[in-house]
């Protein structure tokens, strides 16, 4: 990796979902011609955060272009534990739903735990029960929060090399930093996950041939925390406005000044969310497979 700024690849992650999605699309005709369900996916939302529910619409949409079935229960903010318990219950009982998401935040009355925690593992299309994330950590197969899975399918598409490179993750959190480092060792990268507690971010990211960054504010790194030719993944989505009261979608990483240094990065938007909605679409049909009986075993 020792592109210079002029050469900088930029990590679009449409054409690579695009293809994905096309595939799932055509595997999806093929079992509905046989005479076969369409898959289903079942969403939760609860509240109003119109991050959660931009998120969602973009899901939703996806089903529609690959042939999921979905549908939306849509919950009052101040909804009790209780009553998501019970109807998660329900849809883990019912066979002809093979996806379950719950959009995460949780109103901070709700435990995010227990409720995750009562997904049917085998409908868990978020990959976020401790069963699942208990099969990713192992090494095994099973299904994978969308968002690490997607990171992996992009560098593999736009054939990064993996093994053998130093990968450092910013965050920690069990979505995105816990199982992209387990990913990436997977794949033989050496891994170094930082934190909100980490001495001397800048000078580690400095190390890094492969930068992930998933901490959560808006255009934290620059150019002075990247290796030269580095690969930059960032999975940060912040809203701002400009003096003229624009708004526009930015990530953690200050895109344009570490791009004049990178060998690779992915823009925002257009780079990591796109991956991460058609990595939803591609568990779902796995757990369609595992549900019609027609896919490799993995419980
Ligand atoms: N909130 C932000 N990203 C995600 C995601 O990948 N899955 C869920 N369930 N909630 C999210």
């Amino acid at each position: 990796m020792s592109a210079t700024s002029s050469k900088t690849i930029i990590l679009e992650g449409a054409p690579t979902a695009k293809s994905i999605i096309e595939d799932l699309s055509i595997k999806i005709k093929e079992y509905t011609a046989a005479g076969k369900r369409k898959p289903a996916l079942a969403v939760f939302l609860v509240g109003n955060d119109h991050a959660s529910e931009v998120y969602i619409k973009n899901k939703i949409r996806a089903c529609g272009d690959v042939g999921i079935k979905s549908q939306l229960q849509h919950y009052a903010n101040n909804t009790d534990q209780f009553q998501i318990m019970k109807a998660l219950a329900k849809l883990n009982g019912d066979d002809t739903i093979d996806g379950i998401l719950v959009q995460l935040p949780l109103p901070s009355h709700l435990s995010t735990e227990e409720i995750l925690n009562a997904i049917a593992p085998d409908k868990d299309v978020d990959g976020l029960h401790p069963y699942n994330l208990g099969l990713l950590f192992a090494g095994r197969k099973g299904l994978q929060p969308c968002t690490p899975k997607g990171i992996m399918a992009l560098l593999a598409d736009y054939k990064i090399p993996i093994a053998g490179k130093h990968a450092v993750v910013i965050g920690r959190s069990n979505l995105v930093g816990k199982p992209i480092a387990a990913l990436l060792l997977q794949q033989n990268a050496t891994v170094t996950i930082c934190h909100s507690k980490t001495n001397n971010l800048p000078a580690i990211c400095k190390e890094a041939d492969i930068l992930v960054v998933a901490v959560g504010q808006k255009q934290l790194v620059d150019k002075n925390w990247i290796k030269p030719g580095a690969c930059i993944i960032d999975v940060g989505i912040h809203r701002q406005t400009d003096d003229q009261g624009k708004a526009k979608i930015v990530g953690d990483v200050l895109f344009d000044d570490v791009k004049s240094i990178a060998g690779y990065i992915t823009p925002v938007p257009g780079g990591v969310g796109k991956m991460t909605v058609a990595m939803l679409m591609a568990n779902t049909v796995f757990a369609y497979e595992q549900h019609l009986g027609v896919g490799a075993s993995f419980m």
